[in-house]
């Protein structure tokens, strides 16, 4: 049988807002990933995507149901997940004061005690991201693409299990997201990663996955759908039809 590495089970997710009243933010959230699979995850802006990225990083913790990642909690062992998981967010969060390097390094800080060692692994990353002659500049003196792209070469680092994604590349302007998007789609083929990426860009999510889970709002899966990896063009724009007329109407 498959191996299920992410497990996601009837989650509800409630907010408080000022003193009394609650927000349900998510409500019978379910779904499985299986080890190696590239999962895309679509959804109208709001719907819970960023608060689903969130809990199964372990940065907030669920208000009922569970998650379990190879079989734990990520909320109650973060630490442990520290460097089974890779994130790459929205915006890049950099630390302003560390340079390219110094920034790829973090993870590594966690595992590797040789600064030489952490040093060179990192290296290897951005540069392998397009960032030679970067390596000692600061956040502030690059590109928005360019800080992504140290973000990206972060989470590669610590050679994650599972690598998650939200809204990597999205605003990004469209040629420099397209080519952050190849490199990203080389790189976890070549490693053959889980990866969960969050995007609301649906001709995004059919290229990238290998399946394609549609959530709702407030959020829980509308469609889980398998895109084959041979599909034609024809093929996809009739996914990303059913996909965007699912998300319009709300339901299947
Ligand atoms: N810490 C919080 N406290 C209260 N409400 C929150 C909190 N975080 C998110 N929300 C609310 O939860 C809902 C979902 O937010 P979330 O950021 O998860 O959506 P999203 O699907 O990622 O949206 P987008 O596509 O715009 O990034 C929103 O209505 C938001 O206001
Ligand atoms: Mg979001």
């Amino acid at each position: 049988m498959e191996k299920k590495i992410i497990v996601v089970d009837n989650v509800k997710k409630i907010y408080k807002i000022g003193r009394k009243q609650d927000f349900v933010v998510a409500d019978g959230l379910s779904f499985q990933v299986s080890k190696g699979e590239v999962v895309c995850i679509v959804g109208k802006t709001g719907c819970g995507k960023s608060t689903c990225f969130n809990m199964l990083l372990g940065i907030e913790p669920t208000t009922e149901g569970t998650i379990r990642i190879e079989g734990r909690d990520p909320y109650k062992d973060f630490n442990y997940f520290q460097t089974k998981i890779g994130a790459i967010f929205q915006t890049d969060r950099l630390l302003p004061w560390r340079s390219s390097l110094e920034n790829a390094v973090i993870g590594l800080e966690l595992v590797e005690k040789s600064k030489e060692a952490r040093e060179e692994i990192a290296l290897k990353w951005l540069h392998r991201l397009g960032l030679e002659g970067f390596e000692e500049v600061y956040p502030y003196q690059l590109s928005g693409g360019m800080r992504q792209r140290v973000g990206m070469a972060r989470a590669f680092t610590v050679n994650p299990d599972i690598l998650l994604a939200d809204e990597a590349f999205g605003h990004l302007d469209q040629v420099t997201s397209n080519q952050l998007r190849e490199i990203f789609l080389e790189l976890i083929k070549e490693t053959g990663k889980t990866c969960l990426v969050v995007t609301h860009d649906i001709r995004e999510a059919i290229e990238i996955g290998n399946r394609i889970i549609v959530l709702g709002k407030p959020c829980r899966n509308l469609l889980d759908e398998k895109i084959p990896e041979f599909s034609s063009e024809k093929e996809k724009g009739e996914y990303e039809e059913r996909i965007f007329s699912v998300i319009d109407r709300g339901e299947v």
